[in-house]
């Protein structure tokens, strides 16, 4: 099984999404080939759209959020707690560079954020990074390592176009095996149509986390056809 995450980021108002949907609608043929997992993780206020949309072309796609809070629901303004979109969301991505950066999530507040998601039946796709590796992977309750999902995410390959090698990605993600055991390593940073396969064909990365490239259903199509010709 290959996962493809589309990160969506800080982007589209509601029409992008539903013209978004439109174009994708096509790509159903493939969506649904079963060695593909595509993850669609909009920003929160679209969720429920976006299940609509999913539903109608009866695609096996699934909806995950992009980030989610510490703690349980509770007095937290402008936070969403897991539990609250426990039956929304199969999955969701924590510690992105960005959320590192700009709003000051340490490893030990991503910590937090995988027991929330675990404790409310949501897998988390914890973003990691050298080379800071090994101190963000010992942050997290080392009982939940195997039910996590990893995405080895460069910041130099973040939206720059400038991607990390697929043999150095393998390298880094055969390290996080090492340290968390089996677990699902995704690469993420520039990926696109032309560059994925290359990635794919690493036995230890079991797919991608693809920020721009998934703003455009065409090129999302694009990379779910080229995962499933792999599969
Ligand atoms: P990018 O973003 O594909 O635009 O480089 C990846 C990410 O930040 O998840």
């Amino acid at each position: 099984m290959y996962y493809l995450v589309a990160n969506w980021k800080s982007n589209k108002t509601h029409d992008d999404v539903i013209n978004w949907f439109d174009e994708f609608d096509g790509a159903t043929s493939f969506s649904v080939n079963s060695g593909v997992q595509t993850i669609i993780c909009p920003p929160a206020n679209h969720l429920s759209t976006c299940a609509e949309r999913i539903r109608d072309l009866g695609a096996t796609i699934k909806i995950g959020m992009q980030d989610i809070s510490c703690y349980e629901m509770g007095a937290y303004t402008g936070e969403i707690a897991a539990a609250m979109v426990a039956d929304q969301i199969d999955y969701v991505i924590v510690g992105h560079s960005e959320r590192r950066r700009y709003f000051g999530e340490t490893s030990s507040m991503v910590s937090m954020k995988v027991d929330q998601a675990i404790g409310s039946g949501i897998t988390p796709i914890v973003c990691v990074d050298t080379p800071y590796l090994e101190e963000q992977l010992a942050a997290i309750n080392q009982r939940l390592l195997t039910q996590c999902i990893f995405a080895y995410e460069p910041v130099s390959a973040i939206g720059t176009g400038e991607p990390d090698t697929p043999g150095h990605a393998a390298q880094i993600a055969s390290q996080i095996k090492t340290m968390a055991g089996e677990v699902i390593v995704l690469y993420g940073g520039s990926v696109n149509e032309d560059n994925l396969g290359y990635y794919l064909n690493q036995k230890e990365l079991a797919g991608a986390l693809v920020g721009g490239a998934s703003l455009s259903a065409r090129k999302m199509k694009g990379l779910i056809a080229v995962a499933a010709g792999l599969y």
